[in-house]
């Protein structure tokens, strides 16, 4: 490690035993950890991770510490939220280093501002890191624009995986503002909002991108339109982890790369 580094590292809060730092491990691509994350994965005594977590990602963990799954794996029982943080209570409580480690950023679609007011109800000390969420890294990633001047003034967050009443998405106000739609969870659905788009006014030949496994090696890019999206992903048998771009700025893409196949030695 550069002496550059080392002093990076120098200055990184201390990880306190019976501390719970609450973390996001970015969208898969180790290179995407922050450094609070990596000096929390070599100071943890035990790593409660859930499944969007890579294995590159939980290989830096110190050699000592524990590695503990909590999350939703498809099909199989998964622990409830209520038992994940029983769990980084007692295990903060037995006076362990706790790094708890989602996904993406911990508290974009990740459960993490309910982990951080179980722990603060607790009594638990607690940090939270924020991690790259998917939703961002895919759209560069697919050379894509989150924003862009005179395209999009606004970005649009939202679950594919709308549950009870209480947590329902309101399509049609999405549809209204004409501005970028980024869909997590949404590859199961993608049937049923693309026609709650399409029924609000959304253009059906609207552009769309999925976006499957960004930044891991089996990273799958599709662009296409809002009418047919769904039944391709289907046809072309794509799977979860996904994001899913609907918008003007998935447009950009082909422009961009065909400008960049233009210049010499590009690195796409
Ligand atoms: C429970 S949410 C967790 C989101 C996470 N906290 C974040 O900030 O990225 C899981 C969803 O995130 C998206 N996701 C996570 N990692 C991804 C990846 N590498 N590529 C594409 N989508 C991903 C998918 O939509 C997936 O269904």
């Amino acid at each position: 490690m550069s002496d550059r580094l080392r002093r990076a590292f120098a200055g990184l809060p201390r990880f306190e035993p019976g501390h719970v730092w609450l973390a996001g491990a970015g969208p898969g691509d180790p290179g995407l950890l922050t450094l609070h994350a990596l000096a929390g994965l070599a100071e943890a005594d035990i790593v409660v991770h859930d499944a969007l977590v890579d294995a590159r990602v939980l290989a830096l963990a110190h050699p000592g510490a524990t590695l503990e799954f909590a999350g939703k794996r498809g099909g199989k029982p998964s622990p409830s939220q209520g038992n994940i943080t029983d769990r980084l209570i007692s295990l903060a409580r037995a006076n362990l280093r706790v790094l708890r480690l989602k996904g993406g950023d911990p508290c974009v679609f990740g459960r993490g501002g309910e982990e951080a007011l179980a722990l603060a109800a607790a009594g638990i000390p607690f940090r939270m890191i924020p991690g790259v969420t998917s939703g961002l890294a895919a759209l560069t990633v697919a050379s894509i624009p989150a924003t862009l001047r005179g395209v999009s003034q606004a970005l649009i967050l939202v679950t594919g995986r709308c549950g009870d009443e209480e947590d329902a998405v309101d399509w049609a106000a999405l549809a209204r503002t004409g501005q970028p739609i980024v869909l997590y969870m949404g590859l199961s659905n993608l049937e049923e909002i693309a026609a709650s788009l399409m029924d609000a006014g959304l253009d059906p030949h609207e552009p769309v991108a999925v976006i499957a496994s960004a930044t891991l090696p089996e990273e799958r890019i599709l662009i296409s339109e809002l009418h047919s999206i769904a039944a391709e992903t289907r046809a072309l048998a794509f799977e979860a982890p996904a994001i899913i771009a609907i918008g003007s700025i998935v447009k950009v893409r082909a422009k961009l790369l065909d400008l960049a196949a233009r210049v010499p030695e590009m690195v796409a």
